[in-house]
């Protein structure tokens, strides 16, 4: 594709919010609203960022499908030369549709079923990420069934604060991820000379958007220690998987580069030439996306604020209602601010259902389109059907063109799973 017209991803020409140099409004009145559209350029952009950050350091970049596991994305992602981390048989599912080998997948995820981990097993996936004794002991069952030597990590819980939002923080002991550390150590003990099992790397992953270094290093630095011993101990570890995590700055505040990440986590894994493996999913696609879309009411609030009720909601992007997530929202031919004092809801019928509270913009009125930005990660995969609601539309632009890359749902598409 030839490069877009201007900088990558979304930026002001005059009024005109433009994603890749082309008018969203545009967008909006060709493919109709809600519609998700991610920017090819940026999601070029931000991955080759975290890739070049560790310059000649050996290591795989797993993009997290459950960011954003739309086919033309990961398909996207796989002619960059990611690899990808999937959660569920699905996620596998749609990363062998989506091109990717079985070396190139790595399978995470605290709750795989007996028939998730014959898939992986009998795929020969890179490598299936333990999360407690019991899964070990199935998976070497099911390995021994299928005749197989099967790779495996074993996914540490270093007790550590990511500091993020309770619902998406994952290093703490209260947490359900991982094994304890004394606990994958014992462990681990067992699994020597068990012809079923090959352990080939420690995993750690602590949370999602992590927006201080400190608790990422601290991480790695301990997946580096347990590697080190456990290479004393004989055990031939191919490589360090430090999960994903790294947060992206929703509301303007300065959050660490995918470059100084990088040099943090190569700080602490070095001593062990040990590549390393990543599996960002936000960092890479969250920027790249904005969900459109389009004013349907307005309504008095209290005497200094109105209601703007969007036809987007929780349904197609839950995170405000869920975590209470802020994102941006602009009007895509009006300027980004204004005096006008709003509170941004969805059509659903629940008082969470709202996008954006006390936002200052100009004014608003039925049939304006707005922009919800940073939506490109863990936004239209958490959408719903509740109030037999469609799941929206998703556009791809690419060099200076947009085509649409899942078409908006129906009731047929819902009503066909029905008896
Ligand atoms: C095991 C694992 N790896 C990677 C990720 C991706 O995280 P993020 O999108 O914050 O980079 C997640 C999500 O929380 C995860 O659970």
């Amino acid at each position: 594709m030839p490069p877009p017209p201007g900088p990558a991803g979304f930026f002001r020409l005059d009024h005109d919010l433009v994603c890749d140099g082309v008018p969203l409004a545009a967008i909006a009145a060709g493919a109709g609203t809600p519609v998700y559209v991610y920017s090819a350029a940026l999601v070029r952009e931000r991955y080759r960022a975290i890739d070049d950050a560790f310059g000649g350091y050996p290591h795989a970049l797993h993009y997290a499908l459950k960011a954003n596991s739309t086919l033309a994305i990961a398909r996207l992602l796989r002619s960059l030369g990611s690899a990808v981390d999937a959660n569920s048989v699905w996620e596998i599912e749609t990363a062998r549709r989506a091109g990717f080998d079985p070396a190139q997948i790595v399978f995470t995820g605290v709750g795989k079923s007996p028939a998730e981990l014959e898939c992986a097993v009998g795929l020969g996936v890179k490598a299936i990420n333990v999360e407690s004794a019991g899964e070990l002991a199935r998976l070497e069952a099911i390995a021994t069934r299928l005749g197989r030597t099967v790779r495996f990590a074993i996914r540490i819980n270093p007790d550590i604060d990511a500091k993020s939002h309770p619902h998406i923080s994952t290093g703490l002991k209260i947490n359900k991820f991982g094994v304890p550390l004394d606990d994958a150590r014992a462990l681990l003990q067992t699994v020597k000379g068990r012809p079923a099992l090959s352990l080939v790397a420690i995993h750690v992953h602590v949370g999602s958007q992590i927006t201080s270094l400190d608790p990422l290093r601290r991480a790695a630095a301990l997946a580096a220690d347990v590697s080190l011993e456990l290479q004393r101990r004989g055990f031939p570890l191919e490589y360090i998987d430090l999960g994903g995590g790294l947060g992206v700055s929703y509301d303007g505040a300065e959050v660490p580069s995918p470059a100084d990440y990088v040099t943090a986590l190569l700080g602490e894994v070095r001593r062990t030439s040990l590549p390393i493996v990543l599996e960002p999913g936000r960092a890479i696609a969250a920027p790249a996306g904005v969900l459109l879309a389009r004013v349907i009411d307005m309504k008095a609030r209290d005497a200094a604020s109105e209601f703007v009720i969007l036809d987007a909601g929780m349904t197609e992007l839950i995170r405000p209602a869920l975590y209470n997530a802020f994102h941006r929202i602009e009007p895509v031919s009006a300027p980004a601010t204004g005096d006008r004092h709003y509170e941004l809801v969805g059509p659903v019928c629940e008082s969470s259902d709202v996008v954006g509270r006390d936002r200052m913009l100009p004014p608003l009125a039925p049939g304006d389109v707005v922009a919800i930005r940073d939506a490109g990660a863990y936004g239209s995969v958490m959408a719903s059907n509740y109030n037999r609601r469609p799941l929206p539309a998703e556009v791809l632009v690419d060099g200076g063109e947009w085509r649409v890359i899942r078409r908006r749902q129906t009731l047929d598409d819902q009503l066909a799973l029905e008896t």
